[in-house]
């Protein structure tokens, strides 16, 4: 009962204190409200303030731009342009420290071509830039490094992906050309298949505006449409992102070798219609496994002195063995296509040492090479006269051996290497009946027996690199 009316006490004072609280909060509330109109409306100093504030927002953050603004100014006058050709570096040009965009250095990774990427963190996310365009002086042209956001003044960016070629060689030639631009197709396969939006091709630091037809078709039935950046504009250009490969093959490994030319070999032949499909497993009306030979002729430098005599050497030994089929083709005479597709068709190419060899790429592995020298080469021509026994081990082909000729005139100044590499460079090839025939007798007896090894092994090797070879 005492606790009940306890109870009801202290409700009833609760009461009365809560409306003394509502009360309060009211009035106060009010004059809130009073105040605040007041501020709005009645009080200009106030508003003034609070305008004074605002703009004093503004002000640090003209500030803040301001200062961006001057550093990008900086940062766009700070790009330095080097020349592409460091003259330098002329002595080592081909041998050690590269003479072009001399002051970076490549990216190394295990069996992989040297390469620079662009932006990257080597670069430290900058951009590669070239200015000028000129075609006869290396040293005229430049290049620089350059953050996006701040590129010299007048600078287009080519959006995409660009692929910067240099060779101290050629892009023209085949042999030249294809080592030239080889590695950009092992960068792609390892790289999602990704396709260049352009070239831009050096030689020297001299800007080149194409590659030669052959080595253009190349690349075009492995990366599709090829355009060769002729930089119009006297302005600088830089790239959005850009691979540059300036020492061709040469730190790549055999696997990735090979596994370029199987890629290469398989987009020329699906590029040129041809399906391979069932080759290496021709037989004739007989039951003959079918053995295709191929001379393939050259006209002018390093052609036979007597063509016809050569080709009666071979005619006569292909014609001993069953199945054997020999083809006499002048290899200036061909399309590219035409090309792919003769030697598609050949298990043993003979041909004089030049750059029409290039072709045995189109072979399938394993078929075999014979190369002819004229007369001074095994002196004279240093270790460059072995490129095609190096090509043909690159791209799994049988190197079947060479033929130097012993006959021609001597050079008149034996001492002087290169005056008699010269005096010999252009010379013909003659030939060696009993040589020759017992030569290409060899070698046509032995893809003989390696055709009947692959019939009996039940077709097993069938198509074994080209059903894999066309990854990209
Ligand atoms: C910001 O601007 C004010 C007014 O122009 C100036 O006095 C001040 O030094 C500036 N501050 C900076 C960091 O530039
Ligand atoms: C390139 O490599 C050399 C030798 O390792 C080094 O001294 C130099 O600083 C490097 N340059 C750049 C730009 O990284
Ligand atoms: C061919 O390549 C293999 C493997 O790299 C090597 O062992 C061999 O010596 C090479 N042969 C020639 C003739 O270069
Ligand atoms: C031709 O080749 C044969 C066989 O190798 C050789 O014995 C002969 O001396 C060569 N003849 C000439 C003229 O070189």
């Amino acid at each position: 009962m005492k606790m009940e009316h306890h109870l009801k006490l202290c409700t009833r004072s609760k009461n009365k204190f809560l409306t003394t609280k509502f009360i309060s909060i009211f009035f106060f509330t009010l004059f809130l409200f009073v105040i605040l109109f007041h501020i709005q409306y009645s009080y200009p100093f106030d508003f003034f303030l609070s305008a004074r504030s605002q703009r004093c927002a503004f002000r640090s953050q003209e500030n803040y731009s301001d200062v961006k603004e001057t550093m990008t100014a900086k940062l766009k006058d700070s790009v330095t342009f080097l020349p592409l050709q460091d003259l330098r570096f002329r002595e080592t040009a081909t041998t050690g420290h590269t003479w072009f965009m001399s002051s970076l250095n490549d990216t190394h990774e295990e069996n992989e071509a040297e390469h620079l990427y662009f932006p990257s963190k080597a670069s430290k996310g900058r951009l590669l830039c070239f200015k000028g365009r000129d075609t006869k002086d290396g040293t005229k042209n430049s290049y620089a490094l350059a953050w996006r956001e701040s590129l010299p003044d007048s600078a287009i960016l080519l959006e995409g992906l660009t692929f910067v070629s240099y060779t101290y060689y050629d892009h023209h030639n085949l042999w030249h050309g294809l080592s030239a631009v080889a590695p950009f197709v092992r960068w792609s396969m390892k790289n999602k298949c990704l396709k260049p939006a352009r070239w831009v091709l050096f030689h020297w630091g001299e800007l080149r505006l194409r590659m030669g037809s052959w080595v253009q078709q190349l690349m075009q039935a492995n990366f599709g449409k090829v355009k060769v950046e002729g930089f119009d504009r006297d302005v600088p250009y830089c790239f959005e992102k850009a691979v540059v490969m300036r020492h061709e093959t040469s730190q790549m490994g055999q696997e990735n070798k090979l596994k370029v030319f199987d890629l290469l070999r398989c987009k020329a032949r699906s590029y040129c219609g041809i399906n391979p499909a069932g080759k290496g497993r021709e037989i004739n009306e007989n039951g003959f496994s079918i053995i295709r030979l191929t001379l393939l002729m050259r006209r002018g430098s390093r052609s036979f002195k007597n063509a016809p005599a050569v080709t009666d050497i071979f005619a006569k030994e292909c014609a001993r063995v069953k199945g054997c089929i020999l083809q006499v083709v002048q290899s200036d005479d061909l399309s590219f296509c035409d090309q792919v597709k003769v030697l598609t068709n050949t298990d043993i190419v003979a041909s004089p040492c030049g750059a029409q060899l290039t072709n045995m790429l189109f072979m399938d592995r394993e078929s075999s090479v014979m190369e002819f020298y004229p007369k001074g080469w095994l002196e004279y021509a240093g270790s460059g006269q072995y490129a095609y026994h190096w090509m043909a081990n690159q791209s799994g082909m049988k190197h079947q051996g060479a033929w130097w000729d012993p006959m021609g005139k001597e050079c008149p100044s034996p001492k002087d290497r290169l005056q008699c590499f010269l005096f010999h460079k252009d010379g013909m090839v003659g030939h060696n009946e009993t040589y020759f025939t017992e030569w290409v007798r060899r070698v046509i007896d032995h893809v003989r027996l390696i055709k009947l090894e692959q019939a009996s092994a039940n077709q097993a090797n069938e198509q074994q690199y080209d059903s894999k070879a066309c990854i990209c």
